[in-house]
């Protein structure tokens, strides 16, 4: 029996030479004869065993094999196309994102999982009881410093609970960040995307859903998730809401822990690479070992991938995302989104507490049920307010910025020099409006700035020159001439005051 598992071990050990062996000769050339790679196995293999062994493997390896004579040419297939958006998707993509609801659909098919797994009607009194019990000790774990959360999921109600208060949110801002790839032209014709930690499947259900505003585009979803519980919420939502859009594939989750993925099998080429929700809850992991983890999976991502981070706009996740983009952009990742580093310096994001918002998502019958009680919003959750990252490893960036030569533009690491002086900024605007109907503020950062800084901005001074910062979107970088610094010491950050002198436009 040892000799037959020690020959099934030497089998796998060259099935894995043989293959990583293909990965680096395709690396290095665009096509290659099968025989070439003969001479680098330690265990000979003939032409038709070694075809055997690859030809499962070829698409996620994203290569195409055509048979010459005896042998086959191995060819990389030319990478997808960009997914350009016509007009009529524009369109509808706009129509898309002003629906407020979750899709009805998915709705009843969250209701009826939630019925079928406990056996008694979702609205039934002792089962809305639970789940609110479920919600509570979640939120209340989510506030706990991360070495001390208990997030298992391993219990029907965490799924459950999750299922009726935090998917419908992570589900509505997954629109925003697709529609925002789409528009950016980071989708592609045929794509392959890898869901890190998907849990009940939001961010594959999302795609299902957001592909049918696509004409052509298509998507292979891959995903992984260690508890068996969100898998298997998972598979039944997707029974469920299935489109039968033959454009998307959902391919059942891999149960496996992200940090040590080990043996499971996962696609290689990945188009988009998604992390939601999921690295704020590596507890207890230091920066380093979570970029490590990201790293890992970028040897799998396509050249011209791109990895999406999502996390929740609480201060400490946020922030947190900020330095975990930052020690990524130090292993040689570009943060492509949102932020923008104007002089090509790093960051200091410490205190960088900086997330995107969109229209609330209308409660569903669920929260509505949940909050007929004494405390009504702790069962209401319909913000939609995350901080993300788009991060590539072809360099490519949003927007790259260059100052024009002789423009005395202060750089923010500067600002402690310049307090009460006007002065001319330019910076990406990082935030929505965090002050009220009198005094507009907003986040701005240009990379340099080693503490917050803030656009203030007095109603009564709003004019046709300053408008701009109200209305450019998140992230947008804006020249902003002529501003009044001021220190603030109650939250030791630097104010810039804009007046009606002020003038602020998008830079080119
Ligand atoms: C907050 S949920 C996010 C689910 C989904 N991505 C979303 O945005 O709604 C976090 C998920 O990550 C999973 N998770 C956490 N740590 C994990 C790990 N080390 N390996 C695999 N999955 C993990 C949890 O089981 C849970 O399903």
């Amino acid at each position: 029996m040892y000799e037959r598992l020690g020959q099934r071990f030497r089998q796998i050990m060259a099935a894995q030479q043989f293959l990583s062996t293909i990965k680096y000769v395709a690396g290095t050339k665009p096509s290659f004869q099968l025989s070439e790679i003969a001479a680098y196995l330690e265990e000979p293999l003939t032409i038709g065993q070694m075809y055997a062994a690859l030809q499962p493997h070829l698409d996620g390896l994203g290569l195409g094999a055509q048979k010459t004579g005896e042998d086959y040419t191995i060819s990389r297939l030319l990478p997808s196309l960009p997914y350009i958006l016509n007009a009529a998707e524009e369109k509808r993509l706009e129509a898309y994102l002003s629906l407020s609801s979750l899709p009805s659909i998915l709705e009843a098919a969250i209701e009826q999982y939630i019925t079928g797994k406990t056996g008694k009607d979702w609205s039934d009194p002792i089962l809305l009881e639970r789940l609110r019990r479920a919600i509570v000790a979640q939120k209340d774990d989510y506030w706990k410093p991360a070495d001390k959360r208990s997030l298992h999921y391993t219990k029907g109600y965490a799924v459950l609970g999750y299922l009726a208060y935090h998917f419908p949110v992570y589900f509505m801002q997954a629109r925003h960040m697709l529609a925002q790839l789409a528009r950016e032209g980071l989708l592609k014709q045929e794509m392959t995307i890898l869901d890190l930690g998907t849990g009940p499947g939001v961010i594959p259900l999302a795609i299902d859903d957001f592909w049918m505003c696509l004409d052509t585009a298509r998507a292979t979803v891959h995903s992984v998730e260690r508890s068996k519980e969100n898998i298997e919420a998972f598979g039944a939502l997707a029974r469920s809401v299935a489109t039968n859009n033959p454009q998307v594939t959902l391919k059942l989750p891999r149960e496996a822990d992200i940090t040590s993925p080990g043996n499971v099998s996962l696609p290689d080429l990945i188009d988009l690479m998604v992390f939601s929700n999921v690295l704020n809850e590596l507890a207890g992991l230091p920066v380093a070992a979570r970029a490590d983890i990201v790293m890992n999976y970028t040897e799998r991502l396509a050249p011209d991938g791109t990895i999406l981070i999502i996390e929740p706009a609480e201060e400490a996740t946020s922030t947190g995302l900020r330095v975990l983009a930052l020690a990524l952009k130090k292993r040689g990742l570009s943060i492509y989104a949102p932020c923008t580093f104007v002089w090509g310096t790093n960051c200091t994001p410490d205190r960088c507490w900086s997330f995107q918002t969109a229209p609330s998502l209308r409660p569903t019958r669920i929260m509505n049920t949940l909050a007929a009680c004494n405390e009504p919003f702790r069962y209401v959750n319909t913000d939609i307010k995350y901080s993300y990252v788009m991060l590539r490893k072809d360099g490519k960036v949003r927007t790259s910025c260059h100052i024009p030569k002789g423009t005395k533009t202060l750089r923010l690491s500067k600002i402690h020099l310049n307090v009460g002086k006007r002065v001319t900024v330019v910076a990406a605007k990082m935030s929505e409006d965090l002050g009220n109907a009198e005094t507009h503020i907003f986040r701005l950062c240009d990379g340099s700035a080693e503490k917050p800084v803030f656009a203030v901005l007095p109603a009564f001074h709003i004019m046709p020159s300053n408008r701009d910062l109200g209305s450019a979107p998140y992230g947008t970088v804006l020249e902003i001439r002529n501003v009044l610094v001021r220190y603030n010491p109650a939250h030791d950050a630097y104010n810039l005051l804009v007046s009606r002198n002020t003038q602020i436009m998008p830079t080119p």
